[in-house]
């Protein structure tokens, strides 16, 4: 861990040592649930990069990854929740065990799409694996079979996660300082 933090950042909430202990818990039941299946990781980007891929390295199965990325939008009538795919999946998902990696789970919303549209393409199982979920603003129910960790309701950076593309980089998951939310 650094002594001092860099500048936006209030405080740190899971250390990366807390990151990797738990990575490797959800890689194990990963691992049990999905022997003798043919297990594709799906991230979606940016945000599922750096998650993804300290989870694959952990588990202890043949698996293949593909990516693809979405944008949000709000509609003239200020409704919130759009959400289109801004570059799709490489190649077919058919009779695959599907598991999509996000970052984090607000909402909802952004999730709901992918599995609604993930789904009508034939997978075997389809089935998400979040590091981050933020339970408390969800407006949409969606199933959520793996979670690193559940978090309070204050926007997080690090790990993947972004404010305006940055802090990405940083291998601990922290919160930002409130005038910077
Ligand atoms: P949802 O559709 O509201 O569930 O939004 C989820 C998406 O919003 C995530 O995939 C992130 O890209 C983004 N997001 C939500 N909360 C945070 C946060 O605290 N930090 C960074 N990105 C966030
Ligand atoms: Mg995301």
């Amino acid at each position: 861990m650094t002594a001092t933090l860099p500048a936006g950042i209030e405080r740190v909430l899971f250390t990366e040592e807390q990151i990797e202990r738990r990575i490797d818990e959800i890689a194990g039941q990963i691992s049990d649930r999905y022997k003798d299946k043919n297990l594709k990781l799906i991230g979606v980007l940016k945000g599922s990069v750096f998650f993804l891929a300290a989870l694959a390295r952990k588990i202890r199965l043949p698996l293949k990854i593909d990516f693809l990325a979405i944008s949000s939008f709000t509609n003239k009538s200020g409704a919130p929740g759009l959400v289109r795919i801004a570059k799709d999946l490489d190649d077919s998902i058919e009779g695959e065990d599907v598991l999509l990696v996000e970052d984090i789970v607000d909402t909802g919303f952004t999730l709901r799409y992918l599995l609604q549209t993930l789904a009508s393409r034939g997978p075997n199982s389809l089935a998400v694996c979040t590091f981050l979920d933020r339970n408390s603003r969800r407006i949409v129910q969606v199933p959520v079979e793996f979670r690193c960790f559940e978090i309070p309701d204050h926007f997080v950076i690090g790990f993947g996660l972004d404010y305006n593309q940055l802090y990405r980089n940083l291998n601990y998951v922290a919160v930002l300082k409130p005038d910077r939310e």
